[in-house]
Formats: C-alpha cells, sequence, structure tokens
C-alpha cells in the first residue's frame, strides 16, 4: 500500500478467503476450526461478509477457499470517483466481489481498467501480473486486498474447452491441478488412474504422452481403449496394493485417484500408500456424501507436503495434492 491509503485506512490484520458459491458454511467452518486450534482470541474476531469470511492473523491456507486476500484495507470513501481513485492509487488491477450495494460497486468497477479474464488454453501460463481483491462492505467502505492467492478473477480457473477429445469434464479438475500447481507428468512417465472410467483424466495424462494405467470396474470410453499409450485393468482400487504395486504396475511416476468412497476409507488408502508405496506424486479427489466430514479434510490437510484445495470444477469434494517424494509446494 503506498502513503495515500495508509492515510486513507488501515488494515484489518488478517485475510479474507473467498468461499465457491454454495460452500460458505465449509469455509466458515474450516477457518474457525483451525482457528481455534491454535488462536481461541482470533476465531472470536471471524466475521463473514457473503462468501468473504475474515480469519485475522497470518495467512493460512484453506481448502474451502477459492482465492484469498492478503492483508485486507479497509477504505472510507464518499463519491463513486474517490473509490476508484483510491484503488487504482494502489495498483492497476482489481478484481470485484460484489456482495453490498451491488449498483455502487459496479460503477466503481466500471471506472478502474477491465480484467480480462478470459478462459486460457491448456499449457498457457497463468496470467502474471497481480490480481487485487475487492467489494464494498457499505456504501462508504471499501474493503480490498492489493495481493491475493491466485491470479484468475476471484480464484476461478477458466479453460477453453475440448469438447472433441476427451469423454466427459472431469479433465477439467486435472487441467486445474497441473495449470494451478505449475506440475504435471512429462513424456514417457507412468501414470495409475484409479476409478479411471469413462476416462477424462486417462485423456489428459495421455495426452501428455504419458503411458497410462487404467483400472476401474466399467471400460474407458472406446477411443482410449484403443490407444497405445493406455493400458486398461479391470478391478478395484482398494486391490491396489501399495506393498506390491512395482511387481504389479512397474514403476509409478504419478498416482492419480478419483473414486466415490468415504473420505475416512480414501484416507486409511493413502496412509497405506503413504507408508509403503512408491514415492509417486499423487493426485486424489476427496469426495463427499451428504456431510462434509471436516475430520478426515483436515487429516488430508496436514499431511505433511501436501496441498488440499477446491478446485473450480470440484462439486461437493475437495482435492488432495502430493508432490513426487513429498517435496513441498513453493
Ligand atoms: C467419478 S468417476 C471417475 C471419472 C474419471 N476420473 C474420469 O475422468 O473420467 C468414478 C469412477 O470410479 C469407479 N469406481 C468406483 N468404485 C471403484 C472401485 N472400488 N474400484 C475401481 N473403480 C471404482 C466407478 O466405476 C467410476 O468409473
Amino acid at each position: 500500500m503506498n502513503d495515500a491509503t495508509h492515510t486513507a485506512g488501515y488494515s484489518l490484520g488478517g485475510t479474507i478467503h473467498l468461499a465457491p458459491r454454495g460452500f460458505e458454511e465449509q469455509l466458515e467452518h474450516e477457518v474457525r476450526r483451525e482457528l481455534e486450534d491454535s488462536d481461541p482470541e482470533a476465531a472470536r474476531r471471524v466475521w463473514t461478509h457473503g462468501r468473504l469470511v475474515f480469519a485475522p492473523g497470518p495467512y493460512r491456507p484453506m481448502a474451502w477457499a477459492q482465492n484469498s486476500w492478503l492483508d485486507p484495507w479497509r477504505i472510507p470513501f464518499d463519491s463513486i470517483n474517490e473509490g476508484a481513485r483510491a484503488l487504482k492509487a494502489i495498483q492497476r488491477n482489481w478484481c470485484l466481489t460484489s456482495i453490498a450495494e451491488h449498483r455502487r460497486a459496479a460503477l466503481i468497477a466500471g471506472a478502474l481498467p477491465p480484467v480480462k479474464g478470459r478462459p486460457i488454453r491448456f499449457g498457457e501460463s497463468p496470467p502474471a501480473s497481480p490480481l487485487g481483491g475487492w467489494t464494498l462492505w457499505d456504501r462508504n467502505t471499501i474493503i480490498a486486498a492489493p495481493r491475493t492467492t491466485s491470479p484468475f478473477p476471484e480464484g476461478e480457473v477458466r479453460f477453453v474447452e475440448d469438447k472433441a477429445g476427451p469423454p466427459n469434464r472431469a479433465y477439467l479438475k486435472l487441467w486445474d491441478v497441473f495449470t494451478r500447481f505449475g506440475i504435471s507428468p512429462g513424456p514417457g512417465e507412468h501414470c495409475l488412474d484409479l476409478g479411471a472410467s469413462p476416462g477424462g483424466w486417462t485423456w489428459v495424462l495421455a495426452e501428455l504422452g504419458c503411458r497410462v494405467t487404467a483400472v476401474d470396474r466399467s471400460p474407458l470410453a472406446s477411443p482410449l481403449m484403443d490407444n497405445p499409450l493406455v493400458e486398461f485393468r479391470s478391478g478395484s482400487a482398494f486391490g491396489v496394493d501399495p506393498r506390491h504395486v512395482a511387481e504389479e504396475y512397474g514403476h509409478v511416476d504419478w498416482l492419480v485417484w478419483d473414486v466415490a468412497c468415504y473420505p475416512k476409507r480414501l484416507l486409511t488408502w493413502v496412509q497405506r500408500w503413504l507408508e509403503h508405496g512408491p514415492a509417486c506424486a499423487m493426485v486424489c479427489t476427496v469426495k463427499f456424501q451428504g456431510e462434509t466430514d471436516a475430520e478426515s479434510a483436515a487429516a488430508f490437510k496436514a499431511i505433511p507436503g501436501s496441498r488440499l484445495v477446491h478446485l473450480t470444477h470440484n462439486k461437493h469434494e475437495l482435492t488432495w495434492i502430493r508432490r513426487a517424494g513429498g517435496v513441498p509446494f513453493p
């Protein structure tokens, strides 16, 4: 923040997390739960404003946040021009999350440089310029943070979709992981895709030139069954024993998992894999059935060197990611 802003407003001393639509409760619960464990006084100062949840204190990643506003400020203003000027004085690029005073917020947004937010092609780098987040708290108060954790508007990773190649839209989740974290398997690497049918993820991996062993009870969509890079094995994902995986499947570079099962069952399976299996990169969808199992989610999040996120195309589910060998994410 520059001097003009320092004199015009004040720091809230925390982070504002933005919930995906429909998952506001999950985000608030996660924020409160984490703070109650580490800083009960801060937990009492949590507030929500629509989809925004304020967490006092240092930044802590939240799985249910699609974007996080770092060090937000409260900026009082009188006119629309004054509001737009205050934001422009801080930096160029701002993305509005409209919660209150929608018309006034839209008029201020109209006076700011437009945020493009066009869908990207898979493989293209994410936008490089920082993107701030802002909202109107009330008629005369802007809440704004010049830095957020995502370069995408409101943290939503949108792609130019491929309507011809993949058999379903699940491929967008894997594209999101690879784009967001800047990691992906390379040509010739061996990927084990558990719960692979009809094959959206297998398609992504084969398109990257990987060899894919796809395990499911149901076959893949027909073009994938004939793809020379893909070997389909009919069977249960739970039958893949991490202790014997090398003999049965050879060296595995990436393990991806998209099987619908209770999070506790997946957690046990993952812990077993981490103890006995190869130290490959892992991407697993943690699917909730009915109630969100916050306890299992917290246990996934606590696995060292891993990340738990709600991807743009995740529904009532989170995605757990671990790099090969548990190398921490930057
Ligand atoms: C959400 S779909 C996977 C979608 C897939 N990732 C894609 O991109 O097309 C879940 C799959 O898990 C499979 N499945 C469920 N239980 C399984 C099990 N115990 N072992 C293997 N596959 C299982 C289902 O047959 C289903 O095809």
